[in-house]
């Protein structure tokens, strides 16, 4: 008796101490990651929910980016179309790169509206500006420099967040999805566009692809609900979850 009434208050005790802390009294950060060692060459040994995580592609890959024969293999205007974008909308491109898609962001958006290109590699971030001039969308693309963690955005600003083949390379997954999410608007979207890491046809490097359920499975301890897969593309899927 005397010990139920003790494990009834030490329960009590814990949940109030969840209350007052908030989720600062969750486990750290670094707690969600296992340092386990490589289990490819393409990963940096680093695991979150059994998945490695992957190099960062270096700027030298700029021209692969801008590969003339990239529209046909993945149907990249079609992509852009599929997020319904609309002229006066605030969108981020994260790990903008060369600017492929934060230049076709733009035209959809305007000048009324605003494209976030987030880089964490500055070289990338000279080149895209370069790029942005060039097509004359330079006033409505602003580049920012994150950092592996924060990716410097707005706080309750964004309509829609675009990750092209980069949510595989974060080096810390959780943090920048909290981030990038307080970023959003309330019921603003966030879009995964990942290879299909189910298809072994898609001939891409393993740790390059993702599956629906993996990015599913990550997003369920963030503050987003799951809204849709658009699977129109022919090697990647588009996975877009809303703000809650
Ligand atoms: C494979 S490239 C894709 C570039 C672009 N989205 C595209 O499809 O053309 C991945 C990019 O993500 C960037 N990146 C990786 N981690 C990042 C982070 N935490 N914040 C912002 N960018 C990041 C890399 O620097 C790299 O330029």
């Amino acid at each position: 008796m005397f010990f139920c009434k003790l494990g009834s208050r030490l329960a009590l005790f814990f949940i109030a101490s969840l209350i007052v802390l908030g989720a600062d009294a969750l486990p750290l950060p670094e707690a969600r990651y296992e340092v386990r060692g490589k289990s490819n060459r393409d990963g940096i040994g680093k695991f979150y929910f059994d998945r490695e995580i992957a190099h960062v592609m270096g700027h030298q890959g700029a021209s692969w980016l801008e590969r003339p024969e990239r529209e046909e293999e993945e149907r990249t205007e079609l992509l852009v179309e599929v997020l319904g974008l609309k002229p006066g909308q605030t969108v981020a491109d994260v790990g903008a790169g060369s600017g492929y898609f934060s230049w076709r962001m733009a035209q959809r958006v305007g000048e009324k509206g605003t494209v976030y290109a987030v880089e964490i590699q500055q070289e990338f971030l000279d080149l895209l500006m370069v790029n942005m001039r060039k097509r004359r969308v330079g006033d409505i693309v602003k580049p920012v420099l994150g950092t592996v963690q924060d990716p410097k955005l707005p706080a309750n600003a964004v309509d829609l967040i675009l990750l092209v083949d980069v949510y595989h390379e974060f080096d810390f997954p959780f943090e920048m999805t909290r981030a990038m999410i307080e970023a959003l608007k309330p019921g603003g979207r966030i879009v995964f566009v990942e290879y299909r890491g189910e298809d072994p046809a898609v001939p891409i490097k393993r740790l390059h692809k993702m599956t629906v359920a993996q990015v599913r499975k990550e997003l369920a301890v963030q503050a987003v609900k799951f809204d849709e897969v658009i699977a129109t593309l022919p090697r990647q899927h588009v996975i877009v979850f809303r703000k809650i």
